[in-house]
C-alpha cells in the first residue's frame, strides 16, 4: 500500500527520504516520488517503477531540509510516472502526498476544471493541491490545508509542503494512519514508523480528523473541523532500527520463520501463570466476572489473521465450552450484523490498519458491542480503536505475506482460550499441560527449522505443479487454509485448501497425477477419517503429501514431513511452520519475488 515519509529539520533532507522511501518497500508500491523545499522553490521527481528507478534521476542530491516522499500502490489512475506522487497546484507552489481514496475527486475535479484549472495527472490526491492553492488567503497553511479537506469526501493520510513556507509541513488524517516521530531538533512523519525508526526517539500518532503542523521543533494538533487544538502524548518507540534488519538472510520472509522461536517467547513473556495453571493478560482488562459471562465469542480479521482467528476458534471451543466463529472482518461488517451484549468480539491484526478489520472494530463498537485486539504494531489504529486486547510483540513484519504473526496470533488466542478454560470446566491438570506445552513450543519450531533441507527437497516435486490441494479437518483445516494462502501468494501457485470431509462433494473430480494434494494429518481422534480420505486421492492416481506425527502405521503417501507430537490443541500450530518453508521453497524453486509478491501489498488500508 502507499506510503509517506516526511523530514523537516537541521539536515539535508532528500537523503533522509530517500532512505524512508527504501523503508516503506516492503509495503508493496508501483512508483515513488520525492519533493523538496528550498530557496522559495520545490524540486520534484518521481517515477513509475522501484525506487532505484527514482534514484537515476538522482533526488538525492536535492538540496534542501524540509520535504516530503511517496510510494504509490495505483488505486485511482493506472502506475505511471504522471500519476505518482507528489502532486502540485498549477503554479507548482504547493506538494502534496496522498494516501487512501478521494471518493468525490470526479466531481471535484468538475468543479475545478470549470475555472480552468488543467490536471496534469488521472489521480484524485491532485485535486487536493489546486484546493490548497485556490484557497490560500494567507492564513495559516494548516488552516488553509483544513479548509480544502473540509471539502474532500473519502480517506486521507496526507501531507502538504508549500515552497512559501519552508518553516512547517503540514499533515493530515482522515482513515489513513499518520505518525509524527520526534527527533533531536528534527520531526519526521510518516505512514508507518518503519520510515523513520533511525531517526526518532518517540512517536505520537495521529487520530481520524486531525491536522498537525510540523516545524523542526515542534509540532501542533488541532481538530480539522473546528481547529480547536488537541493534546497529545508522545510515547517511546519500541522497535528500534535493528528489529528491520534481514540480517544474513536473503529475504525477509526467510528471517521471520526464522524468528519464530524468539516471537512466540516473547508473546508468552509474562503471561503464563502456573500457581493457578492459567494465563496472565494484563491488557484485556476485564474482570473473571465480566469473562464468565461472555456465552457467544466472534473472531475477526482478514487474510492470514481471519485464518489465525479460525484456528483460534477450535482452540477457545475445546478448552473453554465456549461457542466460538470466525469471520472475515470485511464480510462481517457489511452484513449489519447482529451485536450480541454477551457476545466478545475478537479483532485479529498484524499491522493494526486493515481497513476492513478496522471499520468492523468501529461497527461494533456503534453498537455497543466488546471488542478486544490481538495486534501486532503497538498503537496503531486497531489497537487504539479497541484499547484493550494481546499485543503479539513479535517484532515488524517486513515480508508482504505473514508467517511468525499467523504464529503468534495462534499462541495469544491459546492464551485467551486457557485463561476462559480455567474460568470453566479446563482443570489444574489440564492447565498444566497446555502450560508446559507453550513453554515447549519455542524449542519445538527451532527443531522444525533445523530441518529445512527435507522440505527444500519436497518442494522441488511442486514447482511444476500448476494446482494443488491443502486438506485437513477440524484444526488441521484452519492450517490446511493458511498453507494454500502461503503457496499462493508467493509462489503464484494455484492452491485451493478445502475440509478433507467435503473433497468427495466435487473436487475429488479435479485430482489428477498433476495435482498435488498436501493434507494437514495431526494424529487426533479424525486420524481414520484422513487416512480414508488419503485412500480416496491415491485412487483417483493424485500425488499426496502429509504433514503429520511419528506413528506406528505408515502413511500411504509419496512424501511426508513428520513433526513430534507436544499436545493436541498445539500440534496444528507445529504443522504448519513447515508448510511455511514449502512455501517459501516452492517459490524460491519458480524464482518468484518472495518479499514483494505481485499485486499484494503489506497492511491494506484501503476497502
Ligand atoms: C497473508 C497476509 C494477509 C494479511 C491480511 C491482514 O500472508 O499477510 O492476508 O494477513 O492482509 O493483515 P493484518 O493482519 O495486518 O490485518
Amino acid at each position: 500500500m502507499c506510503g509517506i515519509v516526511g523530514y523537516i529539520g537541521k539536515r539535508q533532507a532528500a537523503p533522509i527520504l530517500m532512505e524512508g522511501l527504501h523503508r516503506l518497500e516492503y509495503r508493496g508500491y508501483d512508483s515513488a516520488g520525492i519533493a523538496i523545499g528550498n530557496k522559495g522553490a520545490l524540486r520534484l521527481a518521481k517515477r513509475k517503477g522501484k525506487i532505484r528507478d527514482l534514484e537515476e534521476l538522482k533526488p538525492q542530491r536535492f538540496k534542501g531540509m524540509l520535504g516530503i516522499a511517496h510510494t504509490r500502490w495505483a488505486t485511482s489512475g493506472a502506475p505511471s510516472d504522471r500519476n505518482a506522487h507528489p502532486h502540485c497546484d498549477a503554479s507548482g507552489r504547493y506538494a502534496v502526498v496522498h494516501n487512501g481514496i478521494i471518493e468525490n475527486a470526479a466531481a471535484l475535479r468538475a468543479q475545478l476544471a470549470e475555472r480552468g484549472i488543467a490536471f496534469s495527472s488521472e489521480t484524485d490526491t491532485e485535486v487536493v493541491a489546486h484546493l490548497i492553492a485556490l484557497m490560500d488567503d494567507g492564513s495559516p497553511l494548516e488552516s488553509v490545508v483544513s479548509a480544502a479537506l473540509r471539502l474532500v469526501v473519502g480517506t486521507y493520510g496526507l501531507a502538504v509542503i508549500d515552497a512559501g513556507r519552508a518553516d512547517q509541513l503540514v499533515v493530515a488524517r482522515n482513515g489513513s494512519p499518520i505518525m509524527l516521530g520526534i527527533g533531536d531538533k528534527e520531526m519526521l512523519f510518516a505512514s508507518d514508523a518503519a520510515a523513520f525508526v533511525r531517526h526518532a526517539a518517540s512517536i505520537v500518532h495521529l487520530d481520524d480528523g486531525e491536522v498537525a503542523t510540523v516545524r523542526a521543533d515542534g509540532y501542533e494538533t488541532r481538530r480539522l473541523d473546528d481547529g480547536t487544538s488537541t493534546v497529545k502524548t508522545p510515547s517511546a518507540l519500541v522497535w528500534k532500527d535493528e528489529a528491520y534488519d534481514k540480517g544474513a538472510f536473503r529475504h525477509y520472509m526467510r528471517k521471520e520463520i526464522a524468528d519464530q522461536p524468539e516471537a512466540v517467547r516473547r508473546t508468552l513473556s509474562g503471561r503464563l501463570d502456573p500457581r493457578f495453571q492459567t494465563t496472565h493478560l494484563g491488557g484485556i482488562e476485564l474482570a473473571a466476572r465480566d469473562l464468565l459471562d461472555v456465552n457467544r465469542i466472534r473472531i475477526l480479521g482478514c487474510g492470514a489473521a481471519y485464518i489465525a482467528g479460525v484456528a483460534g476458534a477450535h482452540l477457545i471451543e475445546q478448552l473453554a465450552r465456549i461457542p466460538t466463529q470466525a469471520e472475515q472482518a470485511s464480510e462481517f461488517r457489511y452484513r449489519n450484523p447482529v451485536i450480541e451484549k454477551d457476545t466478545l468480539y475478537i479483532a485479529v491484526s498484524q499491522s493494526g490498519e486493515t481497513f476492513d478489520t478496522l471499520a468492523a472494530v468501529q461497527e461494533i463498537k456503534r453498537k455497543g458491542g466488546r471488542v478486544l485486539g490481538i495486534v501486532n504494531v503497538v498503537g496503531s489504529t486497531i489497537a487504539r480503536e479497541c484499547s484493550r486486547g494481546i499485543y503479539l510483540r513479535a517484532g515488524p513484519e517486513i515480508a508482504v505475506v505473514s508467517t511468525k504473526t499467523f504464529t503468534c496470533s495462534v499462541v495469544a488466542l491459546a492464551l485467551l482460550a486457557i485463561n476462559l478454560g480455567r474460568l470453566r470446566d479446563l482443570s489444574h491438570a489440564g492447565g498444566a499441560r497446555l502450560l508446559a506445552a507453550l513453554e515447549a513450543l519455542p524449542d519445538h519450531i527451532a527443531a522444525i527449522l533445523a530441518r529445512e533441507a527435507e522440505i527444500a527437497q519436497l518442494a522441488q516435486r511442486f514447482a511444476r505443479a500448476q494446482h494443488a490441494f491443502y486438506l485437513g479437518r477440524a484444526a488441521g483445516y484452519a492450517i490446511a487454509q493458511e498453507g494454500a494462502l502461503k503457496l499462493k501468494e508467493i509462489s503464484y501457485l494455484h492452491a485451493e485448501a478445502y475440509p478433507a470431509s467435503e473433497l468427495k462433494h466435487g473436487p475429488l473430480a479435479l485430482i489428477t497425477p498433476e495435482t498435488p494434494s498436501v493434507i494437514v494429518l495431526p494424529h487426533d481422534d479424525l486420524l481414520a477419517k484422513n487416512l480414508a480420505t488419503i485412500d480416496e486421492i491415491k485412487a483417483r492416481g493424485g500425488p499426496v503429501f502429509a504433514v503429520t506425527h511419528p506413528g506406528d502405521t505408515p502413511v500411504p503417501v509419496d512424501g511426508s514431513f513428520v513433526v513430534p507430537k507436544l499436545t493436541p490443541e498445539l500440534d496444528p500450530l507445529l504443522l504448519n511452520i513447515p508448510l511455511q518453508l514449502l512455501a517459501y521453497h516452492v517459490a524460491m524453486a519458480r524464482d518468484c519475488d518472495i518479499d514483494q509478491p505481485r499485486n499484494l501489498a503489506k497492511s491494506v488500508t484501503v476497502e
